[in-house]
């Protein structure tokens, strides 16, 4: 099969495609012959030689894809060869086939596309395991997505709102930010102009959101802790802002805040299997009912994955990436 490899450490260039040999899978996996992979933000520093995957994951990038079920192991029970699924994976997505664990698979939902399917499976695991799971978001209550522009923000604009939530979301650009309000956005806060701290307290009557998702780590902590109501929860997902700072932990105790961190693709295929599941039963309903919508910027071909990535981290981009074999 014809796969991307990170033939060294480094710039987009590194993405070459090359002939390779197919997946052989374990008992308990299934093959998928992929329709589309999707990127995201951690494969860029995979490329980069600073995340390098799980023990007895791929080697080849790819954290999420769609496509038919090719061949099945003899402990799966739920899934037979021609099925149409999306899945949750370690690695190996910028591939023509890849396998997986049976309990990382999902169906395609009810009027997506097998292609766009591609860009749910890992946004919707994060938040769904992070701000709901996690953090217990719930209706009524206000959240804060930080970069709500990105394949994750956008998901998550749409999933809180879908269930209630009143949702603030930040972004860099004045379209980045028109995006985040078409998608149900109550406020959309332009980092780079505005205080989010000030125009979040001035929203809030001084109060603050119950609730943070934020991919930006160090160089925000102070400030989305000073963003957070009494019983307040911030959950870092990412550190695009470093991860080493001081901040002042007074408030912790005053306002009983709760500060989280995870990350997904380094959890049990028995962990990640409880949240697929999880997301089968929460999210699929509300993208079967058009409540959540694949939010697609570009497709490229597989073999233009270094492209892809050059998109990815110019940051004009709005929603996901998809690759296409
Ligand atoms: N922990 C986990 O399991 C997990 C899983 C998936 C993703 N993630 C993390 O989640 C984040 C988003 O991932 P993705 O794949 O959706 O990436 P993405 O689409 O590339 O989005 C990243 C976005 O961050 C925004 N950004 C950069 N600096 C910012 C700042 N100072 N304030 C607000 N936004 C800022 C950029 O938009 P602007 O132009 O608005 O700056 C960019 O669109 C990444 O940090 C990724 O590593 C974590």
């Amino acid at each position: 099969m014809k796969a991307i490899v990170i033939t060294s450490p480094g710039g987009p260039e590194v993405l070459q495609i090359q002939d390779v040999e197919d997946p052989v899978i374990k008992e308990d996996e299934v093959l998928i012959k992929v329709e589309a992979g999707a990127l995201n933000r951690a494969d860029t520093i995979q490329r980069k030689g600073s995340y390098p995957p799980p023990k007895g994951a791929s080697e080849y990038p790819g954290l999420e894809c769609s496509g038919t079920i090719e061949a099945v192991g003899s402990q799966v029970s739920r899934w037979k060869i021609g099925d149409q699924v999306c899945a949750l994976l370690s690695g190996g997505g910028y591939a023509e086939k890849v396998a997986v664990p049976a309990g990382q698979v999902l169906p395609i939902p009810p009027g997506v596309s097998l292609k766009d399917a591609a860009s749910f499976p890992e946004v919707a695991c994060t938040v769904w395991s992070t701000i709901f799971m996690m953090s217990q978001l719930s209706a009524g209550e206000t959240l804060l997505v930080h970069g709500g522009s990105s394949g994750i923000g956008t998901f998550a604009i749409q999933m809180a709102k879908y269930l209630g939530v009143k949702v603030f979301a930040t972004a860099g650009s004045e379209e980045k930010l028109s995006a985040c309000k078409d998608l149900g956005a109550d406020l959309c806060i332009n980092y780079k102009t505005e205080d989010f701290v000030a125009r979040v307290k001035e929203e809030t009557g001084g109060k603050g959101v119950d609730v943070i998702l934020d991919n930006i780590g160090a160089s925000y902590l102070q400030r989305n802790l000073d963003s957070l109501n009494i019983g307040g929860r911030l959950f870092i997902i990412g550190f695009m802002g470093g991860t080493v700072t001081q901040v002042n932990l007074a408030c912790l105790l005053a306002r009983r805040l709760t500060v989280q961190a995870a990350g997904l693709r380094s959890r049990s295929p028995e962990n990640k299997a409880e949240i697929v599941s999880e997301v089968e039963k929460n999210v699929w309903p509300a993208i079967a009912a058009g409540k959540v919508k694949p939010i697609v910027h570009k497709y490229f071909p597989l073999s233009e994955a270094a492209e892809a990535h050059q998109l990815m981290e110019s940051s004009t981009h709005i929603g996901k990436i998809l690759l296409v074999p």
